[in-house]
Order: C-alpha cells, then sequence, then structure tokens
C-alpha cells in the first residue's frame, strides 16, 4: 500500500461544503466530527459555481435515460473485501466490546458493510535489532528464528480473521509484505538500500515452506482455509527501501517465476486447498505487464487468479482482454484513497467494476489513521491503548456497494459508467452516481415483471446516510427517480 503518500498530496485541499457532526444511522459508539476532504472532481469547478452547479458538473452523468442490458451478462461476484493486517493488529486488542463493534460494523451482514472478503497478512516479522516501523505495522512473525515456530504470534490479527468468519465473511486469502528478516539481503522486512531486490534466493525453499506451514497450520489447528496464498505484494515497486516504516520487499519478475512453481508443488504435497493467486501489483499497467510475461514464459498455468491493486494505471481494457486470454479470474485487492466522502471511491469502484469485470474488490484498510480521509472508519492506530474510533461518510457511500451488490450476483452492462447492474434471485440491483431526474429502462428484462423500485441515498455533503427514499413504481420497464447531486444511491427493482 503505497498509495497513501500520493493522494494524500493531491488531496490537500479541504471541502469546505460540509462539515459533518451528525450521522444518521448511528453505527457505532463514536460521532465523527471531521470535515469532507475534497473529492479531487471538485476542483473542475470555477469560483462562482454554486455549490449545486459544481456538483452536477462533477458527478451527474449526462445521460437522462439509462439502458440496462439484460443480454450483456459480465462476471459473477464474490464479494467486497477488505485487508486486515495493520488495523487488525491494533484494534484486536482493542476491548472485546470495541472490537466486537467494529467487526460488526465491517462484516455484519443486517447491520454492517456485510463485506465477503478478507485478506490477512502473514507477517514477515521484523529484526528485533530494528524500530523502523509505525507502531501499526509491527506484526510479529510465526517463525521469528530459522526452525522455531511460535504460534501465537499476531493473536489480535487473527482475533479479527476469526471475528469476521463468525460473522460469515465467507473468502479468505493469505498474503506476505516481506520474507521473515533473516531471508532477507538487508536483515530488514522494510526492504533493501534503495529499493534494491531485497529476497536472498538462497532462502527460496524457506520463504515458500514458512507460507506453506503457516497456511497448513491455519487449516489444520485454526479451522480456517485460505482459498488462496499471495507471496507477493507490489513487488516491482522501487519504494521498499531499507529503514522504510513498513514491511515491503523488492522481488523482480525473474524472482517471482522461480518461487511460484516451488509454492504450487509445496501446496500440493501439503495437500491444502490453497491455490496461489499473484502479484498483487501497485498499477493496472504493471499487472498487464506482469500477466504478459507470465502467459510468456508459462508460469501463469500455476496461479488460480491474479490479484492487482488499482492506485494507480488506466489500461483496464487491455488487462481485462487479457485475462479472458489467459483465462484466469482477476480480484482488486486494494484501493484506497484520502477522500473522506467516498465519492472518489465510489467512481473508482464503477470504473472497476465495469472495465475489469473482477470477482472480487476489496479496500485497503476497514480503520485507518484518524483524520486521513483513508477509512471507512477511523482511529489514532499508532496510539497504543487509544481504541477510540469514529464511522466517516466513507463507510456510508462504501456501504451503498456492499450492502446492496451481495455476493453470487451477475453484474450485467449498462449504457452509463456511473451505473452499475447486477442481477441475483431475479432482483434487479442498481448503483448509481448519476443524479436529477433519471430513467431508468429495464425494459430488456422482458420475461420479468418488475412492479417497483425501492431507493436508499448517501449524500455525505448534505449529512444523509443510509437514507430509505421510497418506493417507486416501474411502468412498463421504465422508472423515473429524482436522485440527487453528489450521492450514491441503490435502486432494488424487484
Ligand atoms: C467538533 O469540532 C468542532 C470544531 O473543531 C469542536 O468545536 C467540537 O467540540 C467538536 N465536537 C466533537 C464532538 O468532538
Ligand atoms: C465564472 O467564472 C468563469 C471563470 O472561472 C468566467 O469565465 C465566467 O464569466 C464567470 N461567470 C460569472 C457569471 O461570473
Ligand atoms: C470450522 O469452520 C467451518 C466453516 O467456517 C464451520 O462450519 C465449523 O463449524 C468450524 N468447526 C469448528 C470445530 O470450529
Ligand atoms: C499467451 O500465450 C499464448 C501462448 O504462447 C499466446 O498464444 C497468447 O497470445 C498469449 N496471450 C497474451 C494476452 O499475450
Ligand atoms: C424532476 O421532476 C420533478 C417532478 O417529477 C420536477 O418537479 C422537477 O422540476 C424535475 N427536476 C429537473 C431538474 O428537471
Amino acid at each position: 500500500m503505497a498509495g497513501y503518500k500520493l493522494s494524500i498530496v493531491s488531496l490537500v485541499i479541504l471541502y469546505l461544503f460540509a462539515v459533518v457532526n451528525a450521522y444518521k444511522l448511528n453505527p457505532g459508539p463514536y460521532v465523527g466530527n471531521d470535515s469532507l476532504t475534497l473529492d479531487p472532481c471538485l476542483s473542475k469547478c470555477s469560483s462562482n459555481d454554486t455549490i449545486n452547479d459544481c456538483n452536477h458538473k462533477c458527478h451527474c452523468a449526462v445521460q437522462e435515460t439509462v439502458m440496462i442490458d439484460a443480454t450483456a451478462k459480465q462476471q459473477k461476484f464474490h464479494g467486497f473485501g477488505i485487508n486486515l493486517a495493520w488495523f487488525a493488529f491494533v484494534m484486536g486488542r482493542a476491548p472485546e466490546t470495541v472490537r466486537n463493534q467494529i467487526a460488526d460494523l465491517l462484516f455484519d451482514k443486517e447491520n454492517g458493510l456485510g463485506l465477503n472478503v478478507v485478506r490477512y497478512e502473514i507477517p514477515g516479522g521484523e529484526n528485533p535489532r530494528f524500530f523502523f516501523m509505525h507502531e501499526r505495522e509491527r506484526l510479529p512473525g510465526y517463525e521469528p528464528v530459522p526452525g522455531v515456530y511460535d504460534w501465537s504470534a499476531d493473536e489480535s490479527q487473527r482475533w479479527f480473521l476469526m471475528a469476521a468468519i463468525q460473522r460469515g465473511v465467507e473468502i479468505q486469502e493469505a498474503m506476505a509484505y516481506s520474507p521473515p528478516y533473516w531471508m532477507t539481503y538487508s536483515g530488514s522486512t522494510t526492504g533493501g538500500p534503495k529499493g534494491y531486490p531485497n529476497f536472498n534466493i538462497n532462502y527460496k525453499d524457506q520463504f515458500v515452506d514458512y507460507l506453506v506451514t503457516v497456511v497448513k497450520h491455519f487449516y489444520e489447528h485454526f479451522n480456517v482455509t485460505f482459498s488462496t496464498l499471495e507471496m507477493f505484494n507490489e513487488p516491482l515497486a522501487d519504494y521498499w527501501t531499507f529503514g522504510n516504516r513498513q514491511e515491503g520487499c523488492h522481488i523482480g519478475l525473474d524472482t517471482q517465476q522461480i518461487l511460484i512453481p516451488i509454492l504450487h508443488k509445496k501446496l500440493q504435497e501439503a495437500n491444502i486447498p490453497t491455490k496461489i493467486a499473484a502479484a498483487d501489483d501497485y498499477s493496472i499497467d504493471q499487472t498487464l505487464f506482469t500477466v504478459l510475461a507470465y502467459n510468456e514464459t508459462g508460469i501463469i498455468r500455476d496461479l488460480h487468479q491474479v490479484n492487482t491493486h488499482t492506485y494507480a494505471g488506466n489500461r483496464r481494457a487491455q488487462l481485462h482482454e487479457a485475462m479472458l486470454d489467459v483465462k484466469k479470474p482477476l480480484w482488486v485487492s486494494e484501493y484506497g484513497n484520502g477522500d473522506n466522502s467516498g465519492l472518489l471511491t465510489a467512481r473508482h469502484i464503477m470504473k472497476d467494476i465495469q472495465k475489469l469485470e473482477p470477482e472480487v474488490w476489496c479496500y485497503w484498510q476497514g480503520v485507518d489513521m484518524a483524520g486521513s480521509g483513508w477509512g471507512p472508519l477511523e482511529a489514532n492506530l499508532n496510539n497504543v491503548g487509544d481504541y477510540s474510533f469514529y464511522a466517516t461518510p466513507k463507510y456510508y457511500t462504501f456501504g451503498q456497494f456492499t450492502r446492496f451488490l451481495k455476493p453470487g450476483s451477475t453484474f450485467v452492462s449498462t449504457s452509463d459508467p456511473l451505473t452499475l447492474a447486477a442481477i441475483r434471485d431475479d432482483t434487479l440491483t442498481l448503483v448509481t452516481m448519476n443524479c436529477g431526474n433519471v430513467t431508468f429502462d429495464v425494459s430488456s428484462f422482458s420475461n420479468m415483471k418488475y412492479q417497483e423500485a425501492q431507493v436508499w441515498y448517501s449524500v455525505p455533503w448534505k449529512g444523509l446516510y443510509f437514507d430509505k427514499v421510497g418506493t417507486f413504481l416501474v411502468e412498463d420497464g421504465k422508472v423515473t427517480l429524482n436522485l440527487p447531486v453528489a450521492g450514491v444511491s441503490s435502486i432494488v427493482i424487484q
């Protein structure tokens, strides 16, 4: 996760239109008090625009009629998810009531976001001689010295993993950010000098053994089945430098392609149902590059799926085509930004889901640094012993997606880049940022007798969250709704 620095720089201007000081749904124990940070789209507006003009320019699609095409089926969706790692490591030590509140807010299917996927970090574990990392990033490894495993390590992140599963999260992925420090050249899981490759290839078997041993132990002793294991994290990046504040390791393509077949073989020998995901590159374009390279050498056959972060890059269509060609599913395994309204995230989800057609879409952290704008929930994660937290508007705008676009849905295409449509058990669900008077034409579902549309919306700058707006009639396969500007609306059609 390196998008942090990048986006904070681009999001310095304050969104002065509204100060949020009331939350309608009453989600948690703490009422947030942040100003909304700026959705960068709003910088397009001129200083003499009214708020409404500005929001219209930014958010309202030009189309007044949105066609939903029943015949243009896209991917089957397995759900939205989140990365555990840092926040779970910290908040998993909070008093039990607080931990449970956070787990409910994120994973509960009735009253929370209802996320269905979690990614668990298998920590490398830092050299005890070094103290570079932020408090929240100092996760202990399971093999602190060669050959000696400590299964009591990382209890707090594990608590969140179990809490997620208890609340119905169906899909778990394990991931590594760095091999244990004693397998690296620099002797630190923070990286190599100048971001040079830091994994000592002489430890190739030991690194794979470490990961497989942990995944197998979780399977046999903790009753956790990781469907996939990801051994890299933004491996081509050059910012994993010695003395960095988090675990990270540059691992070049050649080394990746030495490690993947070893992992494939050892997972089979271990007789566990875990398959391989790779390579969690930072950008869409890097992932395209990696997929083409894996395909050329044939290593792609050892993967079950490809993971990408979407912090940067824009060659979505090309990556999607390549994925169809290599016949592997794609996950968006990380994305995030510092716009706490969630509107920038909402537009990004629309683009990712329509153009990349991922099976799973994961936001970076469930709880992030207070005031950063990054978290659906926020807390002072580096402040040991302070477990107070609050929900940001992003919690609600993200919730318009996670609560309504359920696992098992199949997406169908729409004529509007700001409208997603998905069908599950005959129910058609739309999530849209379109606004003004918009007609949704669902007449292509010719054998469905759709009659009513229930509408909810979140409009962060107005202090409106999961508001149920009402139920509207569908007539002759069409429903016309007056939707708010700069919000996210969910429409359930039955
Ligand atoms: C919210 O922020 C305002 C202005 O910074 C401050 O006066 C007020 O006490 C804060 N309220 C809470 C509940 O923290
Ligand atoms: C609004 O501002 C733009 C440039 O920012 C200017 O071209 C335009 O004339 C202004 N309109 C009014 C009504 O002041
Ligand atoms: C193991 O996990 C499965 C799936 O989550 C669950 O159904 C089962 O009850 C668990 N078994 C034990 C012994 O906890
Ligand atoms: C993948 O490799 C196969 C076999 O070499 C080749 O035919 C195909 O065009 C490649 N696909 C892409 C997207 O490069
Ligand atoms: C939207 O439709 C309502 C009535 O259905 C009307 O009162 C309103 O003026 C319309 N708004 C716009 C922007 O056309």
